[in-house]
């Protein structure tokens, strides 16, 4: 039955790392080997979801029956997600999205220098705040990567996205986080209650994130 659940919605949900230039040859990125939001767009689709999903560049195989759309900055991964965010009935944010990139960006190879050199940073647009400003009618699910004082961050999260559920990853802890196959995580409701998962591979992991919110979206989910 667990095919049908998601059968008449939408999923817009992110994964991966963002690329940040810094000239023709070098930029900045983070860990994110894209698993845990590639699990997700998997199970979703199995559960019946039309499922968008919009990626930074990853070495992962496309999941079946799921629209991918590859970005690389994290400006372009907002483009993509504000294009298709009204669409969408839920939307999840598990990509780990660069907060600053470079000020200036080269045209051509930055040549060795004597000395040392400093690169100025700028933030950029925080999609999940600006999705939680904008949103009507969508189910928004953020994620919390932290290494510390994850509950504190976590609830923080949740009431300035204004996100509907914050997935919270310590990625210091031994099997949670960025790349491996498995993950440790805590789902904090808008009602900042929680649920608090074992250790358990990704697939697993996104499948019962998936079950959170298909019991949050209630009725509307021909449960
Ligand atoms: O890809 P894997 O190797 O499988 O690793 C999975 C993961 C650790 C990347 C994933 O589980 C995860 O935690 N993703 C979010 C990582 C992150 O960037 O967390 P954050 O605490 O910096 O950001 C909080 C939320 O804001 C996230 O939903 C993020 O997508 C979003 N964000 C952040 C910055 C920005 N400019 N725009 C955003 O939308």
């Amino acid at each position: 039955e667990s095919e049908k659940l998601f059968a008449s919605k939408t999923f817009l949900i992110t994964a991966g790392p963002t690329k940040e230039k810094i000239d023709p040859v070098r930029y900045f990125t983070n860990r994110s080997s894209g698993k845990m939001g590639y699990a997700l767009a998997e199970q979703a689709a199995l559960m019946g979801a039309k499922v968008i999903l919009v990626t930074g560049t990853n070495a992962l195989p496309e999941p079946k029956g799921v629209k991918v759309i590859h970005v690389e900055s994290a400006a372009d991964m907002y483009d993509e997600v504000m294009a298709y965010a009204d669409e969408a009935d839920v939307i999840i944010k598990s990509a780990a999205v660069a907060d600053y990139r470079p000020k200036l960006v080269h045209d051509s190879k930055m040549k060795k220098q004597a000395g040392d050199m400093a690169i100025e940073l700028e933030r950029t647009k925080d999609i999940l705040f600006e999705l939680g400003q904008k949103k009507k009618h969508q189910f928004l699910v953020g994620f919390a990567a932290e290494t510390d004082n994850m509950e504190e961050y976590a609830k923080n999260k949740l009431i300035k996205k204004n996100a509907d559920m914050i997935v919270a990853n310590n990625v210091a802890a031994d099997g949670a986080g960025f790349a491996g196959d498995t993950n440790i995580v805590t789902i904090f409701h808008k009602d900042l209650s929680s649920v608090s998962l074992p250790l358990l591979s990704k697939q697993e992991t996104a499948r019962r994130i998936l079950l959170e919110i298909s019991e949050k979206l209630g009725d509307d989910c021909h449960l």
